[in-house]
This record gives C-alpha cells, structure tokens and sequence, in this order.
C-alpha cells in the first residue's frame, strides 16, 4: 500500500530507548535479572491521603465533564501553590488543567509555534520538545551544552542562538536528563537577553521543581520584565508520585491561557475528573511525604555519585536536581573487552545491559551523546547491585 501516513507524522523521531527498552525484555524474559535505571518516575506509591480524595471523587460521582481548563477549585490550590511556594501570582483563569505537563507542553507550543519559527534549546534536552516544535511546523535550534559547562546554556550561547524567526526557548530545570538547576544569578543573566528579544517567549518545564537538593526552586516567571511571556509547565507526576494519574497545568498570560484552552477544548476537553479532585489534595494537604520521597532520592543521588565517581573513565557532574545521574562514557568509545569494540553511547548501553545487566538510556536520545543517563529512582538495593556490576563490567574495556 502507498504510504498513507502523514508527512508530519513521518518526519517525528521514534523514541531512541524503545530499542533499549525491547532489549531489557528480551534478555528479562529469558530470565536474566536486570536492574532497570531507564525509570522516568518515582518508585514510590502516591502518598495514602491523594489516594482517599480519588476514592471520595468517585464516590461523590465527580463523573461528568470538568471546565475544560479544569475544576476551579483546582486552578485556585495552584494559583495558591505559585502564590505560597514561588511568590508568583496568577489568577486561576491564567492556569490551564491538561493531561501531565506533556499535554501543557503541547498546548503551549502548539499555541506559539508556526512554521518557519525557531525553538531554542538547550542540550541535553527532554525528547518531546523538539518533537512537538517540529510537529507544529517548526525547527530547532539546538544549542549544546557539556560536562564542562555543568550542562548549562550560558547568556553568551542564547544571543547567538537568536535569530528574527526565534519564538520560543525551551528550559528545564531541574534537568531532565542532566539533573543541572540553573541558580537564579543564571535565571535572571537569561531573563535579560529574553527581555530585549520581545518576540520571545520561554517555556519553562519545572516539573522536577521539588526534587531539588540545593534550595529553594527558582522559576524563569519571577523576572517582571518577562513574566508575561514565560510559561510554567508543572504538574503532580514527579512530586507526587502521581504520574498515572495525568494531570499537568500550564501557568502564562491570560491571553495564552485562553488559547491553551480553545486548542485543548477541540483536542481533548478536560483532564479526568478524579485525577483533578486528588491533585487539589495533592497541592492543599500536607506535603511532608514529598519532602520524604525527595530526602530518599537525595540519599540515592549520593551512593550512586559514590560509586560513579570511582570509575576509571566515567565522569558525571554531581546532579543538583531530578532523580537522573548523566555521566560522560566518551573515555570508553574505541576500547573493547576482548570480543565487542564500543563505538558510542548505544553500544556502552548495550554493552552494560548484557554484561552488567544494567539498563540505561543513551545520551544520544537526549541530544548528547558522549553521555548515558541513569535513573535513580529505584531503591537502594536495586542501586548497589547496578553500580557494583557497572564498576567490574568498565573495568574490563580496555
Ligand atoms: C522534563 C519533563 N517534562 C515533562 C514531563 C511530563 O510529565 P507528565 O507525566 O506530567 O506528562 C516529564 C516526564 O518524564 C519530564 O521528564
């Protein structure tokens, strides 16, 4: 048959870790005991209270179709989060309820982005945001970052990123994949070169925003100047260990808002009922399980720095935020254990999956591929295991 299929559809990347993920099942289901650091959420379960207001919104029939940009009870816990934890402050008609923040992210770019326009990004970068700029017709402009530079786009590289059909940059942080949290110093020095640019919007993704190990979290909407033209991605997925559940927000402009909401009005309608009635306990309640998930990934940052740090070869910035560590393998492309020359960063994947039974992402799938990207929220057990197997397994590449 003719190929029926999209040209936009065509021209979208598979996702690089389906190999590495068909791989780890391969070799699982042939009984080999594989310790998994592809994880992108926590391991931990939703903390008991979300967990009884989900229950309560099915029993008190939260069934029928929400405003489409959410609950208003909803928009008002987040514009109280904004207000109470970023000094931010945001009426609930400026906050749009979505499916994650992957749905917010859509919307966003979806909303700003025509052919011909350019994104900015800086690498290593989350996968779905060139994907999304190139499906609205877009192009990326990747702007590479490295170990040296703790994996930050410095003000110098923004500038000359620029160019009259720029419309959007893309930030993170905390980073996913690099762990990387700009400081608000290093904010404020983008926030000005954005400020003279008044084309340019920013989207900033803090959905890692209370995974963060050194203080307290720092949004790109906190400088005047631009807050009009920053949108913040969060959502409960990652602070909350909710990532089922599939409930992101988007917090801009009134006017982007609304059209956040018109594109989502005809794409999806609202985000599930129950899932939005659990985030506004999510966001009102105690949030001391949070801090304890956080304390635990603190803890598993540090015993797999450890371990990372003591191998020849590897080196990785101490990550600051996320649960992910990024370490640089270049020092192993080139050399072999005897049978099996590594190449690149897939081939140190593959080679730590068959011989350390370690799985991992490769750094290429992120835009940066002298690194691989290893996920640590899995428990202290698992991570021992992984990283005493990948030390003998390194070991043996000559
Ligand atoms: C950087 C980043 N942004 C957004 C998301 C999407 O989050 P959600 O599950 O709420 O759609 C993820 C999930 O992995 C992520 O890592």
């Amino acid at each position: 048959m003719e190929n029926y299929l999209s040209q936009r559809l065509q021209n979208m990347e598979e996702s690089q870790t389906i190999a590495m993920n068909e791989k780890t099942k391969d070799l699982q289901e042939q009984g080999l005991d594989i310790v998994n650091l592809t994880a992108g959420e926590p391991d931990f379960f939703t903390p008991d209270a979300i967990k009884a207001a989900a229950k309560a919104a099915v029993d008190n029939n939260f069934s029928f179709y929400t405003p489409v940009a959410g609950y208003m009870d909803l928009r008002k816990a987040i514009a109280g989060k904004l207000q109470r934890e970023n000094n931010l402050t945001y009426t609930p008609e400026q906050i749009v309820v979505t499916n994650g923040a992957k749905h917010a992210l859509a919307n966003a770019i979806t909303s700003l982005i025509d052919p011909n326009d350019e994104a900015i990004i800086p690498a290593p970068y989350w996968v779905s945001y060139s994907e999304l700029v190139k499906l609205a017709g877009g192009s990326n402009v990747i702007v590479p970052t490295s170990i040296d530079s703790n994996f930050k786009m410095t003000t110098a590289q923004l500038e000359a990123a620029i160019t009259p059909r720029t419309k959007l940059l893309i930030l993170c942080s905390p980073s996913n994949p690099s762990g990387a949290v700009y400081s608000k110093a290093e904010l404020q020095a983008l926030a000005e070169v954005v400020a003279k640019h008044k084309r340019l919007f920013v989207l900033s993704d803090e959905i890692y925003e209370h995974i963060n190990f050194v203080g307290k979290h720092e949004s790109m909407a906190q400088f005047e100047s631009i807050k009009d033209r920053v949108i913040i991605i969060n959502g409960v997925s990652k602070a909350y260990a909710m990532t089922g559940y599939r409930i992101g927000y988007s917090a801009t402009s009134l006017g982007l808002a609304k059209a956040c909401t018109k594109l989502q009005g005809q794409f999806t309608s609202n985000a599930s009922s129950i899932a939005q009635k659990a985030s506004v306990a999510a966001l009102t309640l105690d949030n001391t399980p949070t801090q304890e998930m956080t304390k635990a990934f603190l803890r598993r940052r540090n015993l797999v720095m450890e371990w990372l740090q003591q191998m020849p070869g590897l080196r990785c910035t101490v990550p600051d935020g996320a649960f992910y560590a990024f370490p640089d393998v270049s020092a192993f492309f080139g050399k072999s254990d005897g049978t099996t020359t590594l190449k690149n960063d897939m081939d140190v994947c593959l080679y730590l999956l068959e011989k350390a039974l370690v799985a991992s992402v490769p750094g290429s799938a992120f835009g940066a591929p002298s690194c691989i990207r290893l996920s640590y929220a899995t428990s202290d057990e698992n991570l021992l295991k992984a990283m005493k197997s990948m030390k003998a397994a390194l070991a043996k590449l000559v």
